[in-house]
């Protein structure tokens, strides 16, 4: 009788974690349930392309610890792919590459917007299920995401470095965080770094605030400060602009009244770049103190997993074997308290974990005289 298969792909940015759980799906699927396993290569592309690597014993020893992920990724959509300078529905050509190669189903590495696009492969036919990795925690429907755990030690780190450095000078240091549109991991590392000021998106932010804050931080003898700054917090007026262009799309249905909208929200977001240089001249001019900034970058998602992610993600891709071989998909399979839960892609896919403004995270920010800005 010939093995049952399946295939695996990670897609949107990568993540500390993915080889963990492309080992411990691997390791389960081949192992304790007989399965072959198919790797494809740069995700969505990648599998409509039919790129294929066999996943053996011999191709996932050695990858607990490594950074990346051995597939490789790519932020394409099945839905609008660019191919030959056109943008194509490629969704008919997955479902053929997977019927082609005797896929039972299909399982998907990836954050919020690869739970959508796998979600409409469900919907055209396909048998998918997903695992949340991102650094930036912002996957609805599971307490945790692999990668958010290691970005959270190396943004941590990056801010313990700058302190001294800050102190020495009598400088303002604005680091930037990643973490897209959510303010876990700007909160989490400010929180644990001690910065003296965090801004995330959740909370839009006044200049003149974050300036009094720091001036009378001078005036009680300390003069120098941190400000951890998400890539995504704006300021009040910024991210009213934002939100509501946000929700005139959610309102709207008609596809080139969206279109024009999604150019608009386009355009907020390249007004957006440069935010954080742009603050810390602010906050010299208003503060008298010299400043300076630090963007953090790619090394928050480089590197060797934590292994609190090396953890999760063992979890969550050995569940999902297991989930595989008993025919159970259009879910992701979703780390909640010490178990494991298989949550309807319907319930992931659109939505936004972001940091609710009464988080336990913002009081014990504001308790020990943390300023959000606001
Ligand atoms: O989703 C992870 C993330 O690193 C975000 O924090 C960041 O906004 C984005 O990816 C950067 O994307 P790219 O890798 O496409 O530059």
């Amino acid at each position: 009788m010939a093995a049952r298969r399946v295939g695996i792909l990670t897609a949107g940015g990568d993540s500390p974690g993915l080889n963990a759980a492309i080992r411990g799906f691997g390791k389960a699927a081949i192992g304790t349930h007989g399965f072959e396993v198919v790797g494809f290569r740069d995700g969505f592309r990648g599998l409509a392309e039919n790129r294929k690597t066999r996943l053996d014993k011999r191709s996932l020893a050695g990858i607990l610890t490594v950074g990346g992920t051995i597939l490789g990724t790519s932020r394409d959509k099945p839905s609008k792919m660019l191919v030959d300078g056109e943008v194509r529905d490629v969704t008919g050509q997955i479902l053929e590459v997977c019927r082609k190669e005797r896929l039972e189903g299909l399982v998907c590495l990836g954050g919020g917007g690869t739970a959508k696009n796998a979600l409409r492969l469900a919907r055209a036919g396909l048998n998918v299920l997903t695992l949340p990795k991102t650094i930036d925690n912002d996957v609805a429907g599971t307490d945790a995401t692999f990668g958010f755990a290691t970005a959270l030690e190396v943004a941590t780190e990056a801010i313990d470095r700058l302190h001294s450095t800050a102190h020495s000078h009598h400088r303002i240091i604005v680091a930037e965080v990643m973490g897209h549109r959510a303010g876990w991991l700007t909160l989490g590392a400010g929180l644990a770094g001690g910065a003296d000021v965090i801004l995330i998106p959740e909370i839009p932010y006044s200049v003149t605030s974050i300036a009094a804050a720091i001036r009378d931080r001078v005036k009680k003898g300390t003069n120098f400060s941190i400000v951890a700054v998400a890539e995504g917090a704006r300021n009040a007026d910024d991210a009213r602009a934002l939100h509501a262009a946000e929700t005139r799309l959610d309102r709207t249905k008609e596809p080139t009244a969206r279109d024009a909208i999604k150019a608009e929200i386009t355009l907020l977001e390249m007004q957006h770049e440069g935010n954080t240089l742009r603050l810390a001249q602010q906050l010299e001019q208003l503060t008298g103190l010299e400043s300076r900034v630090t963007i953090l970058g790619y090394v928050q998602r480089g590197g060797t997993p934590s292994p609190i992610d090396r953890l999760l993600a063992t979890r969550l891709g050995t569940a999902a074997a297991d989930f595989v071989a008993a025919g159970t998909w259009g879910v992701m399979v979703a780390a909640q308290g010490d178990g494991i839960a298989a949550v309807p892609l319907e319930v992931v896919a659109g939505r936004r974990n972001t940091v609710p403004p009464d988080h336990g995270w913002v009081r014990a920010a504001r308790d020990v005289g943390t300023c959000l800005g606001d």
